[in-house]
């Protein structure tokens, strides 16, 4: 008797774990290599102690940018996603773990020429990810014909490379689609980009701070950007040439998107 209630229950339990699962009920359930991955953050500067590496380093977002970029995907539910820079896949792989929850054939699409083992490898993340062993520069081929939800860009921070990106894959981005950009306080390359957009009136901007500090408290944070297209067409964004060379600004300084004298100012 005792072994038959058992079994009921056992097949009970096995039965409503199915059905969460098929109603997409495994919210955060992240592949153990991930979750591996993450016990080398280091949450006081907000950097990795990763393997056969010496000290810490800052090559991935922060964990928490990495657990940002999962709940972003559940809240604005992208089908196609087009990542620039995906060094070992931690952020990659974060958001292809949200696309496999959200069980809607979503695919992410990530460009990065430097081979190095990705974090996805081995693991029932490799499905939803394509990797693209190119430059941005190089990658129009790869994405021709193809419209995406989402644009990450997170490559090199010059101003030269994130316009570069911009201007070329702007235009593969729905209307209505998002774009993630990591490093927009810390690099002034990326935050002169960024500072454009926030001037023009096809998108919506807000920038966030995130928590690394590179063990410098009064330094500046890597911070996050968060772009929605309104509008296709014009005005286009163009290449300033005052910031061509510009890529990492003083760490110690007002961001400069964060400075006030290059506040847009509203006539209206
Ligand atoms: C900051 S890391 C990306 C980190 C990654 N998003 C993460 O959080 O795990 C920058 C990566 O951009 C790549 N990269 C540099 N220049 C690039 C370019 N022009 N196009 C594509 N990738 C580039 C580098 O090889 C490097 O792996």
């Amino acid at each position: 008797m005792i072994r038959q209630i058992l079994r009921f229950i056992r097949k009970y339990a096995f039965n409503t774990y199915v059905a969460f699962l098929k109603k997409g009920g495994s919210y955060g359930k992240l592949p153990v290599r991930l979750l591996n991955y993450e016990k080398l953050y280091d949450k006081r500067t907000g950097g990795w102690y990763e393997i056969n590496v010496k000290g810490i380093t800052y090559g991935s977002v922060e964990l928490e940018v990495g657990r940002f970029y999962y709940a972003f995907i559940q809240m604005t539910q992208p089908k196609l996603v087009l990542e620039t820079g995906v060094f070992n896949g931690y952020s990659t792989s974060c958001v292809a773990a949200a696309l496999k929850d959200l069980n809607n054939g979503g695919h992410i699409f990530g460009i990065d020429p430097s081979h190095m083992p990705h974090i996805w490898k081995n693991t029932d993340l490799k499905s939803f990810i394509t990797w693209i062993p190119t430059l941005s520069q190089d990658a129009i081929p790869f994405i021709e014909g193809k419209k995406f939800d989402l644009l990450i860009l997170d490559s090199d921070h010059s101003y030269k490379t994130v316009m570069w990106e911009l201007i070329n894959f702007e235009k593969y981005l729905e209307v209505g689609g998002h774009i993630l950009m990591h490093d927009s306080l810390y690099f002034d390359g990326v935050g002169a980009a960024v500072k454009q957009i926030y001037k023009n009136p096809r998108f919506e901007v807000i920038t966030l701070n995130s928590p690394r500090t590179h063990g410098n408290d009064k330094g500046r944070c890597p911070g996050v950007t968060v772009v929605r297209k309104i509008a296709e067409g014009f005005p286009a964004l163009e290449f300033e040439q005052e910031f061509e060379t510009w890529e990492v600004g003083d760490a110690e300084s007002t961001p400069y998107l964060r400075d006030i004298q290059h506040a847009t100012i509203s006539t209206n």
